[in-house]
């Protein structure tokens, strides 16, 4: 380590699931529950992702690394009262295991993994660097190069450092300095090794999370508070805040500078890959005259797919769709099929919202996150395809998708969900973690060998 700088829904599913995946929001929380050189070593250039379709898998480094003790969550998930079912613990272990995870993939069919480095031991204290850190990630990117797989890097998917956290998070006027700090060490020391990255996974999450599961009412503030009130006491703050559950008013606008700051970090080099931003779009329908579906979308997705301008392309994530009528959500239909998550089994949805994206913006699109929380691997496979057939249409009609990434390789921790909901296309065994590729895994896999393109 070294010392850079001194100074320095109401429909919703069942109680405590506040952050799992972007839409486990509840509505319990709603009734108040609580070495390297920055040179790519000879022969280990990044795969080129320009001309190519990338097929891959996606994750984030605190669902799967396991024990990120430095970071925010670690320490929300530790506090009573909590609002997580169980803490992360060790994970998948990837964290040791990532050249398994890479060999894995890889052998399944996939070209391309997408996965977060973690800022929390990265940058373990203000302005202090782990080397170290920065050492382990540049073996991860290797072990994707040696595998064949271009890795999508995200610099933050929802974790951040504890310190951070208890200056204010994004709340802090300091934070898109702290982040640009960050996002510039990242970019000199691993982007030589990166085929594409993202700033923020699922930047406009806290409009979401407000919107459809009302965390605003004073029931869900409550139980927001009495856990970030204890974070703040274990860490010696008075303004500890989180990405998902903070104040929007206060860190939108800073969180918008970061990325834009952090865009120009990745993109001034020694790496030359392309940029993009992650945004959480679920399928935004209208129901009957006069709905408010336009306003809605405008109201989700607008701010932040204007902020992705500064982008190569756009990440678009997409679970489910989102019935809108005169007066706002609506649950989905008499006898929709549910995924394990709690929403509708609408695989579909990212059929519209790759259009709505490239119509908005303009931009490649690259589907960075979709999948489906199950125990009946049948329905994933069913999932996929119906994705998969929804996307090809919409390629068809002439819309720039560049890649498909599965939410996710692993069955691996869901937030607030703890390891209930099981989204991998291969179990991870809580124990031993030995990897076993479900029936889905060959399927997507052998869909990803098969075509070039979707
Ligand atoms: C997304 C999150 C991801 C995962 C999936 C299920 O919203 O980006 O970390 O939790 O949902």
């Amino acid at each position: 380590m070294h010392n850079d700088d001194h100074n320095e829904g109401q429909h919703a599913v069942t109680r405590r699931h506040v952050v799992s995946g972007s839409l486990g929001l509840t509505a319990a929380l709603a009734a108040g529950a609580v070495g390297a050189t920055g040179t790519a070593p000879a022969g280990k250039r990044p795969v080129p992702v320009a001309g190519t379709f990338l097929w891959g898998t996606a994750s984030s480094a605190h669902q799967i690394e396991g024990n990120n003790v430095n970071s925010d969550f670690w320490l929300a998930e530790t506090v009573k009262p909590t609002l997580f079912r169980e803490p992360s613990g060790d994970a998948c272990d990837s964290y040791h295991r990532y050249e398994e995870d890479a060999a894995l993939a890889a052998g399944l069919g996939f070209n391309a993994h997408r996965f977060g480095i973690e800022w929390a031991r990265i940058e373990p204290e203000p302005g202090r660097f782990s080397e170290a850190e920065l050492d382990h990630y540049v073996r991860v990117l290797e072990s994707c190069h040696k595998h064949g797989l271009a890795p999508m890097v995200t610099l933050s998917h929802w974790t951040v450092p504890r310190w951070f956290a208890a200056r204010g998070g994004f709340e802090n006027a300091e934070s898109p300095a702290q982040f640009e700090r960050f996002a510039k060490k990242v970019a000199e020391r691993l982007g030589p090794l990166m085929s594409a990255a993202t700033t923020f996974n699922e930047c406009n999450i806290g409009r979401l999370a407000q919107f459809l599961f009302h965390l605003d009412t004073p029931e869900a503030k409550a139980g927001v508070k009495a856990m970030l009130d204890a974070c703040a006491k274990a860490s010696g703050s008075d303004r500890f805040a989180n990405v998902l559950l903070g104040d929007l008013a206060k860190s939108e606008a800073n969180m918008v500078e970061a990325h834009r700051r952090a865009v120009a970090a990745l993109k001034a080099g020694p790496g030359d890959f392309p940029v993009g931003l992650t945004i959480s779009m679920q399928a935004i329908e209208g129901v009957g005259d006069s709905n408010k579906a336009s306003a809605v979308a405008d109201l989700l997705y607008g701010p932040w797919l204007d902020a992705a301008k500064v982008c190569d392309f756009v990440g678009v994530q997409t679970y489910t769709r989102i019935r809108v009528g005169t007066e706002g959500p609506l649950p989905p239909p008499d006898g929709a099929e549910k995924t394990g998550a709690g929403y509708e089994f609408y695989p579909q949805a990212v059929g519209n919202t790759v259009r709505f994206a490239a119509e908005r913006i303009g931009k490649p699109i690259y589907v960075t996150e979709n999948g489906i929380a199950t125990d009946d691997d049948t329905r994933r496979v069913a999932y996929i395809d119906g994705a998969l057939n929804a996307l090809q249409k919409a390629k068809a009609d002439g819309i720039d998708i560049r890649g498909y990434f599965h939410w996710s390789l692993l069955d691996n921790f869901e937030w607030t969900a703890g390891y209930s909901q099981k989204f991998g296309l291969v179990a991870v065994d809580r124990k031993t973690f030995v990897r076993t590729p479900k029936p889905s895994a060959r399927h997507l896999g052998g869909i990803a060998k098969q075509r070039r393109s979707l």
